[in-house]
């Protein structure tokens, strides 16, 4: 009952080199060996700067990229050995939230296809009712149902794009820098949102982003990466208190005055 939503056991991802530009022929290795766990409930955040290997780490939680060795376990089970059926459980089971929602919807579709899609995709069928209330329970109301992603906000679409995440009852969503690409005034909105459905739903988050002030409001715990390992983790008001790793120092002190803790 206890194991971790999410276990990551020694996992490496070495991406073979595109024509070798300065990498040298046996590739780039993104993720260097990191072990981390979701426990349920909990939101974990990933922290790093850019290019540090959090997004190829993230995919590889829910079997979007391979792992080029070690283990991943989501609700106990090794996705290396899961049968179609249990892939299908899989994708139900942890939903993404990319960075840049206008990207990751299908500009052909409206908003009530690109839902009703999720649901096919699982066999299942929903009725109009239904999709309302999914899309209403996180903030747009029933009227974008009919709209193409065009024709909305960037903060309404990431919450449409929450919507699609949720429509399946996910029990763990990772969220890849779901405000980096947002207005700063919707910002906090969206991160509200994903903190509301940690604390109603007991969802658990591996929460991505460059931004150490926007890990320590959401997160309870972080993990801080660099060059495709984990340096630092623990609670998240201790690391912001008393970085150990150069690294984290550095996101700490890279972080506004204003957002510092009194
Ligand atoms: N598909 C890929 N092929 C080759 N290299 C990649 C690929 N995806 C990412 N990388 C490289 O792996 C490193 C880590 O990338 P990424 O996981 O996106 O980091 P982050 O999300 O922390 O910015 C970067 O140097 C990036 O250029
Ligand atoms: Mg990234």
């Amino acid at each position: 009952m206890s194991e971790p939503i999410l276990e990551m056991t020694d996992v490496s991802k070495r991406y073979r080199a595109a024509g070798g530009f300065g990498r040298g022929r046996k590739g780039f290795l993104a993720v260097d060996g990191v072990s981390l766990h979701v426990e349920r409930g909990e939101a974990l955040g990933l922290v790093g700067e850019s290019g540090s290997g959090k997004s190829t780490l993230a995919r590889m939680a829910n079997g979007l990229v391979v792992p080029t060795s070690g283990t991943v376990r989501t609700d106990g089970q090794d996705i290396a050995r899961l049968s179609r059926r249990g892939l299908r459980r899989l994708r139900r089971n942890v939903a993404m939230v990319f960075q840049d929602p206008l990207a990751s919807l299908n500009p052909r579709q409206t908003v009530r296809q690109t839902l009703e899609n999720v649901f096919r995709a699982h066999g299942e069928t929903t009725s109009t009712a239904e999709l309302a209330a999914l899309l209403e329970s996180v903030g747009p109301g029933a009227d974008y149902l009919g709209r193409y992603p065009h024709e909305a906000s960037g903060g309404q679409l990431q919450r449409v794009a929450v919507a699609r995440a949720l429509a399946l009852k996910p029990a763990l969503i990772i969220a890849d820098e779901p405000t980096s690409a947002l207005d700063v005034s919707v910002r906090a909105q969206i991160l509200n949102l994903l903190a509301d459905l940690q604390r109603d739903q007991g969802i658990s988050f591996l929460h991505v982003s460059h931004d150490l002030a926007v890990i320590r409001l959401y997160s309870d715990r972080v993990a801080v990466m660099q060059r495709g390992r984990i340096v630092e983790t623990g609670p998240s008001d201790e690391i912001f208190r008393s970085p150990q790793h150069p690294c984290t120092r550095a996101l700490v002190e890279a972080t506004p005055e204003a957002e510092l803790p009194a």
